[in-house]
């Protein structure tokens, strides 16, 4: 850790001076420590959609363990559709708006420009670890077999460069991961599965649509998606999480982030 960032961690020249050998030890180990959290993220469902530092679930008498809704959170409906996770569980959703609205200025058809607004649903509500391939799975049941299929091999296509369509390798792994990473040997497997598929092209413009650099000037709204939602999704009648598909487990897992069990 370097000098100027522990001191700012202390609080000060003044608030080092004012340290014996061992607090400042202790201190140097705390900051470290911290700046190690910093950089392991943890799945979104572990810091409660961001209120991991907030106040503990209230409790009532007599109760250990929390179960049921959080009241910390939105409350969800019986029969929640995708619009309700979009307004009280996924969001911020800007890099999913602005890359669809990308895909839909590029003219592309609405399937891929649904599947630009999907693609990372989990990485803020649910998991970042193999998103693709958890994203893939919660949609599946509802959308086109080619959208499910687009999200989950945009994964491993993101760390593969194909200049021919002008993807290049994201300047951004590089700060990210260090000019030396190398991606695990099943992404290699898999983009190689994608490259030669009928489908290649829908998940590679996940990729090409993926806006990492965000004009602040744009404010894009879910309501510009909605036709497109209607027409390419189907909310199941009994609600999003009880509708018993094998990714419903899911769904009710973002619905109760805080239960026990
Ligand atoms: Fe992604
Ligand atoms: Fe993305």
């Amino acid at each position: 850790m370097d000098r100027r960032k522990f001191l700012t961690y202390v609080g000060g020249v003044g608030a080092l001076a004012a340290m014996n050998a061992n607090q400042k030890a202790d201190a140097l180990e705390q900051a470290m420590n911290d700046e190690l959290e910093k950089r392991i993220t943890k799945p979104a469902i572990c810091t409660t959609y961001g209120r991991e530092s907030g106040p503990r679930v209230p409790l009532k008498p007599g109760q250990v363990y929390h179960m049921g809704h959080d009241p910390r959170l939105p409350r969800m409906s019986d029969k929640p559709t995708l619009l309700e996770f979009f307004e009280k569980r996924f969001g911020p959703s800007s890099h999913l708006l602005q890359s669809a609205r990308l895909a839909k200025i590029n003219g592309l058809p609405e399937k891929t420009i649904l599947a630009c607004l999907l693609h990372d649903i989990s990485v803020g509500s649910y998991i970042k670890t193999d998103h693709g391939y958890y994203g893939a799975q919660l949609v599946e049941p509802y959308v086109d077999e080619e959208v499910s299929w687009a999200i989950r091999y945009h994964q491993s296509l993101r760390f593969i460069p194909d200049e021919a369509v002008g993807y290049p390798y994201p300047e951004a792994y590089i700060r990210y991961f260090g000019e030396d990473y190398k991606p695990e040997p099943y992404i290699f497997k898999d983009a190689e599965y994608a490259r030669n598929h009928k489908w290649y092209m829908t998940s590679r413009q996940i990729c090409i649509n993926d806006v990492y650099s965000f004009d602040p000037n744009v404010v894009v709204s879910l309501d510009d998606f909605k036709d497109i939602i209607a027409r390419n999704w189907r909310d199941p009648e009994q609600g999003l999480g009880y509708d018993n598909s094998p990714c419903a487990h899911m769904w009710r897992t973002m619905i109760f982030p805080n239960n026990f069990l």
